[in-house]
């Protein structure tokens, strides 16, 4: 890998494919009105661990300051809006959980909103900011950042947890979405 934003890209794919699962629970809810909880609960563990945990953390501690560095805006900015927008998923997040406990149709109203504002910032990303980083930041700061990366995901989740994320993604994939 030569940019950072190789390896943040090759995490949206794993996300986008665990937004799917969570959209064909969300379908099989509407169209059963039956949902297993715990499964939901785990797809909902993933994206905390994983997708925000483990990838935001990546973005807002280590890519987006490098970012400012090189000169990308952050206060009304493309960095600004995408700090905004993992906001935003946090509090779906929680009310996913809430939802969960007390109502199911606040809690597919929150995934919904959730798959939607997750989908569209990771085009943003995918299309916008990151070129824009790879053209801005200096070929040793993206080897360094890309080792920096490795550290973080050992230290926030550690080699286990990455293998037992994989699995889930895969046993939910063949349930929920190879059905
Ligand atoms: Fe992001
Ligand atoms: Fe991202």
């Amino acid at each position: 890998m030569n940019y950072a934003s190789e390896d943040l890209i090759q995490e949206h794919e794993g996300i986008l494919y665990g937004l799917q699962i969570l959209e064909k629970m969300v379908e099989r809810y509407n169209r059963t009105k039956s949902i297993n909880v715990d499964e939901v609960n785990e797809i909902i563990n993933f994206f905390k661990l994983f997708a925000d945990k483990c990838h935001h953390g990546k973005e807002e501690g280590l890519l987006f300051p490098e970012m400012e560095k090189a000169g990308i805006p952050k206060e009304n900015g493309p960095i600004g809006q995408m700090l905004y927008e993992h906001d935003e998923g946090r509090k779906y997040i929680k009310s996913m959980e809430e939802g969960l406990d007390k109502n199911l149709d606040f809690f597919v109203e929150n995934a919904l909103q959730y798959i939607n504002l997750l989908r569209n910032h990771i085009i943003k990303e995918n299309t916008i900011l990151f070129p824009l980083g790879d053209r801005r930041i200096p070929a040793d700061v993206q080897k360094h950042l890309l080792e920096a990366f490795e550290k973080h995901e050992e230290v926030v989740m550690g080699k286990g947890t990455h293998d037992e994320l994989h699995e889930l993604l895969h046993r939910f994939g063949k349930k929920y979405i190879e059905e």
